[in-house]
């Protein structure tokens, strides 16, 4: 274990962080990743060994991949899910390696809606046909998000009432797998965001056109969940701060968005961005949607938030915590690179992160 020097400014990133009757060790989260690597919704050894060694590296929190609360919400025909009973065991393996290595897990909850039924990245995205085990999509309206997807069908008063009793049913089953906090999954193009954004929602109903009505279904989820999930837990929604694209959903509607997530229960808003429409303008670079994070973190007191996107080192996740920008840093792809990327960075910050003791002799 590293002892930081006297004159040393304290690690924010590595100082405790209560959310609820939580305690994380740390303010380093593994970001949400798919993996496409389940059968029937069901994990396995690969999602064990995969999460598994975040808990050994030293996050202080650890997302699931999107695990779908239906079958025809999953991504992929590969998706991890929590839509029954059958699916809670292999998950509470899991849960339960990561606590006794002293960190925290959530489950992303999600539904893809238009863009369900797809191939994994490596086996060339676009839509699995229903003779190759694809199956019907659903969404706010009948457009597809491209011409290589499915086309959707706009979901009926039943569909939408459906969609909110399933997110809310995988939130009970998340609570008997033994996580401790939910993430919705509102965020990339999914179908909550579907929903949220003007390009997508075109629907003449209670749920489309005005802002109260886009956010509508999203409200009505996380009012759902927060009843099924208990109070004591904390409850995540990622969204997408911006389409980044003319006439779609902003950074002043996601500000708008937040004011009223906090009112209904919701923690930590993860704000990522984009993921909407093929006719996103992005130009990605080092912390480029921590900005986003901030806003929302200056302008709605008591709702905390995570930044999330190209954030590499120690320093700069540090930096955003001593700016005040966010209260927790994600990580994805640095986490694929190195599972020990938080002792790496205690190390650089001179921070102590105590080590799993099989793992003691190693060092810093
Ligand atoms: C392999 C891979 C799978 C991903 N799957 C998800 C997912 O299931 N849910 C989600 O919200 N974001 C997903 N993302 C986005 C990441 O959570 C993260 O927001 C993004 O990679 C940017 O962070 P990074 O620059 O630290 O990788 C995925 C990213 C990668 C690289």
């Amino acid at each position: 274990m590293t002892t930081p020097p006297a004159d040393a400014p304290a690690s924010l990133l590595f100082t405790p962080l209560k959310l609820r009757s939580l305690t994380l060790n740390n303010r380093v989260v593994v970001s949400p990743m798919c993996m496409y690597s389940a059968q029937n919704g069901m994990a396995n050894d690969f999602h064990l060994t995969h999460l598994g060694q975040f808990a050994l590296g030293g996050a202080g929190l650890i997302l699931t991949e999107a695990t779908a609360v239906s079958p025809e919400g999953r991504i992929s025909p590969e998706d991890l899910g929590l839509w029954t009973d059958e699916q809670i065991v292999p998950l509470g393996h899991i849960t339960d390696f990561v606590h006794r290595h002293g960190s925290l897990i959530g489950v992303q909850l999600a539904h893809a809606g238009r863009k369900a039924s797809t191939y994994a990245p490596w086996r060339g995205r676009g839509q699995v046909a229903p003779e190759a085990g694809g199956w019907g999509v659903i969404g706010p309206g009948g457009e597809r998000f491209h011409e290589t997807y499915p086309v959707p069908t706009a979901m009926t008063g039943d569909d939408i009432r459906r969609v909110v009793a399933d997110f809310a049913a995988a939130a009970r089953r998340a609570l008997v797998a033994g996580f401790d906090a939910v993430e919705l999954h509102a965020a990339h193009g999914y179908l909550l965001h579907q929903f949220l954004s003007p390009l997508s929602n075109t629907r003449t109903d209670e749920y489309g056109g005005s802002f109260e009505n886009r956010t509508r279904l999203l409200l009505e989820v996380v009012r759902a969940v927060r009843s099924a999930w208990p109070m004591h837990l904390p409850l995540f929604v990622r969204v997408s701060a911006t389409d980044w694209a003319d006439g779609g959903w902003d950074l002043d509607q996601t500000v708008g968005l937040a004011s009223r997530l906090r009112y209904e229960g919701v923690d930590v808003l993860d704000v990522s961005s984009g993921g909407l429409t093929t006719a996103q303008r992005i130009t990605p670079g080092p912390l480029y949607q921590v900005p986003f994070a901030a806003r929302v973190r200056a302008e709605v007191p008591d709702l905390l938030t995570m930044a999330v996107g190209m954030i590499e080192t120690p320093q700069q996740a540090e930096g955003i915590l001593q700016n005040g920008d966010a209260d927790l840093v994600a990580l994805g792809r640095p986490f694929l690179r190195d599972p020990h990327w938080p002792q790496r960075a205690a190390h650089a910050l001179g921070a102590a992160l105590p080590l799993p003791d099989m793992y003691a002799r190693a060092g810093w």
